[in-house]
């Protein structure tokens, strides 16, 4: 098994960031080093613990070199609820929009989902046996009113035996039976409206919605109603008030909400034209970081704990546009480095899921081998740099523009190389991109 993000050294993070974003040292230290402390000071006693808060942290670097992609690979991590949301999306209390305290709800709903199918995993075993059972006992009257009744008898052991050997083999995945489905058995946890926002209401409705529909007898095959089983039996096996319980204490001790644009609602020049006051945006922040009691439909989350990670472009404004609260409340300040025609290089080839991989991969769904040679790696990481550096910086998103370029031609005529190879050089590169790119003009609308 993984280890889960709070057994994790700050060491083996880094590492499993390693694999996807190159680069970036300091910033994935620092994050590892803030989720690590969460796990020590959950083992602190009582009375240290409440002296220990969390040190939130700033991410600051230009456009496409890495920030998002940090998040979004912790968040694969897991195990510690993680949330990622735009700072840009929010709006003052009282305007039409999402008002802030909704992250915390939405981090708690991500703890909740993570733990309930944790225990649902837990009891995966007795679900199974319990599905099993279920689908007998439809399976058994029908088949012998098929048989005309004397052949089959439901209630001899040995042939519920043989049918549970061959249902467990497959054989009657694609036959039908009849079944009571009740419209709600899709198990919703949590108690209804608690909650005042525009979300909450919404689901309120569906969920009234369902209660009117009455439980119907339906036909569906085998292989469907086992789905449907699953999940009505888990529902069930799991525990609901303890796993409220466990995702609130998670969400509390060990969440981490991650702010993404956050420059955008910093001040700037611009401020307030008439629309919604990003100062006011801000205000209505500053107390979920500095620790609060936000309401949620399964009950209060104090906020005091959450670790908070911001992150920011900062292009047209400064860490010290945001207000001075705010920027108290994020004392590590990372700085995130531009990316050179070397990271350009690695980010060609080293991450897990790098463009060149994703790329041969498709093409070889229409038996197309696409062959990178080294020269050829390097002629693409310096002619995305070189556009960079000649029209917009937008980072690594260059390598995807570039790299769609390059290979429009085999991409648009996969048919054609079906079987044969296909060897991207430093000549290739050049052929294919050298007149793009060696005009600010044309590169400037093309890659
Ligand atoms: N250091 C890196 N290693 C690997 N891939 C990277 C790196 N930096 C950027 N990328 C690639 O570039 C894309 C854009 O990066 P990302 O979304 O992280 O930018 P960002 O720093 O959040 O920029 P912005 O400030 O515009 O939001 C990612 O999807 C990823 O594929
Ligand atoms: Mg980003």
């Amino acid at each position: 098994m993984t280890k889960t993000l709070d057994e994790m050294f700050p060491s083996e993070i880094v590492a499993s960031l390693d694999k996807y974003i190159i680069g970036q040292a300091e910033a994935k230290k620092m994050i590892a080093i803030a989720i690590r402390n969460r796990t020590r000071r959950n083992k602190l006693d009582d009375q240290m613990r409440e002296e220990v808060t969390p040190k939130n942290i700033l991410m600051i670097g230009p456009t496409g070199v890495g920030k998002t992609e940090i998040a979004r690979r912790i968040a694969k991590l897991a195990n510690a609820p993680f949330i990622k949301v735009e700072a840009t999306k929010y709006t003052e209390v009282g305007y039409v929009g999402r008002d802030v305290e909704s992250m915390v709800k939405d981090l708690m709903a991500s703890a909740v989902t993570m733990v309930s199918d944790e225990m649902a995993r837990l009891k995966e075993a007795d679900v199974n046996r319990a599905v099993d059972e279920r689908l007998l006992d439809l399976l058994l009257p029908q088949v012998k009113k098929e048989a005309g009744s004397e052949s089959v008898q439901s209630s001899d052991d040995s042939t519920r035996e043989q049918f549970r050997e061959m249902l467990h083999k497959g054989v009657f995945e694609d036959k039908t039976v009849e079944m009571v489905v009740s419209p709600a058995s899709r198990v919703e946890i949590g108690v209804m409206g608690s909650g005042n926002s525009m979300d909450e209401i919404q689901e309120a409705m569906n969920n009234i919605g369902s209660i009117f529909q009455k439980p119907r007898k339906r036909r569906m095959t085998i292989h469907r109603a086992r789905e449907i089983l699953r999940e009505e039996e888990t529902g069930k096996a799991v525990d609901k008030e303890k796993v409220v319980e466990e995702a609130k204490a998670r969400t509390e001790q060990m969440g981490i909400i991650f702010i993404d644009e956050i420059d955008k609602i910093a001040g700037g020049n611009s401020a307030s034209r008439g629309e919604v006051s990003r100062e006011g945006v801000q205000r209505d922040i500053l107390p979920i970081v500095e620790g609060t009691r936000v309401n949620t439909k399964w009950g209060v989350v104090d906020t005091t704990n959450i670790l908070f990670i911001a992150s920011g472009a900062f292009s047209f404004s400064k860490p010290s546009d945001l207000i001075p609260e705010l920027q108290g409340r994020f004392p590590i300040r990372v700085e995130l480095d531009a990316l050179t025609s070397d990271d350009f290089y690695r980010i060609l080839t080293e991450p897990e899921n790098a463009l060149t991989k994703q790329y041969a991969a498709l093409l070889a769904t229409e038996d197309v081998t696409l062959d990178f040679t080294d020269d050829g790696l390097r002629r693409i990481a310096e002619t995305a740099y070189r556009v960079n550096s000649d029209t917009d910086n937008i980072g690594a998103r260059r390598l995807h523009t570039v790299m769609e370029k390059l290979l429009e031609d085999v991409s648009f005529k996969a048919e054609e190389y079906a079987g044969s190879t296909v060897t991207i050089d430093g000549a290739y590169v050049d052929q294919k991109l050298g007149d793009i790119a060696s005009s600010q003009d044309v590169s400037r609308y093309i890659l």
